[in-house]
């Protein structure tokens, strides 16, 4: 253990024994019983169901209440919690007046990080962290405020009025209704899109230690509301390796143009000239699960909206890369950001939603890793060593007798 490294010194002053580990290539920061990935086999799993069967036969509310919960509800947990959830998705008025306040060219996922930030003022009882109670109430606000959020912050962008959540709508036909809704009549979401942005939700809902969670923890550690936190996992995903990857698929395939340019484009990747958007992981050294699952819908969604030419592009892009020497050996395969991107084009969303979608489906997880993190024994708080580099001791020179 840690502490017992830190007795291994060779003089008194010195620090014990320590380990560099820059970005934790090699360190494990917790123990979790939430998700579990090989990345070798392909595997992901949130607490032992398979990601497959979950986008198959669950729903992302009931994905949700397995992650924070650890166990699959049944009929009546499951109704209760879907109520306690819609009893939340409003937000306060003072909040629709702060978003008012961004510019009007204001990058939705900048006013995500500011609104959810903002509603640790809106609940100073969230500063209760110790307390079940309160960590329930605030998880129930989060997931039910997170799609309204997202929605204002879109139509903030064009400058439309906000549109009121509908709770007779499912989780993600609510959200389609506060995006896209342009008249007073009711909004019937399109079922297919629907249930594909459910699956899609599902997909995105947990990944263990990747760097927004690790955020999440990390401010978590100092006992801070779940608000300021999860804050700190939106602002975590506004960066373009986390994030955005999605976004860089789309225009790497308007940049190929068309099929028959695939070729020299593969050429240029190989050359070192840029990289294959979409493809690759840190962790996954096989096919990404999500992304198989994913491609799947690409094509019920594009049956329904029309195919998209940049699709075309896309499947023989990787029908060439997967047969490539170059991609065989390094082990690069799509993933969940290869087809994500297309499919909510097609659903008519812009380029800049793509992270706060991603945001939306990514809250029960934060919020399951951030309980599991406060209650764990084990933790405090986050306090990396660091590798000093800089001058020794050394005198201050007064500003009129430096050289
Ligand atoms: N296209 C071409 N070559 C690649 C790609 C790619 N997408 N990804 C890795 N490589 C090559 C590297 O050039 C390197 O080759 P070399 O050994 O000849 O130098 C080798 O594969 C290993 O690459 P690393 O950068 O060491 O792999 P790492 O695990 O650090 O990177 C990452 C993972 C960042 C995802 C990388 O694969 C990448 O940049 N992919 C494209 C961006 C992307 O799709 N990101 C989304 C990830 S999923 C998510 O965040 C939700």
């Amino acid at each position: 253990r840690t502490m017992d490294l830190r007795k291994i010194k060779e003089s008194e002053d010195d620090f014990g024994l320590l380990g560099y580990d820059p970005a934790f290539l090699n360190t494990c920061s917790c123990k979790s019983t939430i998700t579990y990935i090989d990345g070798d086999k392909g595997i992901l799993r949130y607490r032992g169901y398979p990601i497959e069967q979950l986008a198959e036969q669950s729903s992302f509310l009931e994905t949700a209440y397995l992650l924070i919960k650890g166990y699959l509800p049944d009929k009546e947990r499951l109704a209760v919690w879907t109520y306690n959830i819609r009893h939340h998705t409003m937000t306060h008025a003072n909040l629709n007046k702060f978003m008012d306040g961004f510019r009007y060219d204001a990058h939705p996922m900048g006013i995500l990080v500011g609104t959810v930030g903002a509603l640790s003022t809106f609940y100073p009882d969230a500063k209760n962290v110790g307390e079940e109670e309160s960590r329930k109430l605030q998880v129930r606000r989060l997931i039910g405020k997170m799609p309204t959020l997202a929605a204002m912050s879109f139509r903030h962008s064009l400058g439309f009025p906000y549109v009121l959540p509908d709770n007779d709508l499912s989780y993600a036909g609510n959200f389609l209704s506060m995006m896209f809704r342009m008249t007073e009549r009711s909004y019937k979401p399109n079922p297919v899109l629907e249930h594909a942005l459910d699956v899609l939700f599902i997909l995105h809902a947990d990944h263990e230690q990747n760097c927004s969670t690790n955020a999440v923890r990390s401010v978590s550690s100092s006992m801070v509301d779940p608000y300021s936190a999860i804050a700190a996992g939106c602002a975590a995903l506004y960066g373009p390796l986390h994030g955005g990857a999605n976004e860089a698929v789309i225009h790497m395939l308007r940049q190929i143009g068309s099929v028959d340019k695939i070729p020299e484009f593969i050429k240029s990747v190989k050359s070192g000239e840029g990289r294959l958007m979409g493809f690759g992981h840190r962790v996954y050294k096989n096919y990404d699960p999500r992304a198989r699952i994913i491609k799947k819908i690409a094509f019920d969604v594009f049956e329904e909206t029309g195919r998209n030419p940049l699709l075309d592009i896309a499947i023989e892009l990787e029908r060439i890369a997967l047969e490539d020497d170059y991609f065989i050996q390094r082990k690069l395969y799509p993933n969940v950001d290869f087809y994500s991107g297309l499919i909510y084009q097609a659903m008519g969303f812009p380029t800049e939603m793509f992270p706060v979608l991603f945001a939306i489906g990514r809250v029960p997880g934060w919020l399951a890793q951030w309980i599991e993190h406060v209650k764990d024994p084990d933790q405090k708080i986050a306090r990396p060593r660091q590798i000093y580099l800089g001058e020794e001791c050394r005198d201050y020179v007064p500003l009129d007798s430096r050289p």
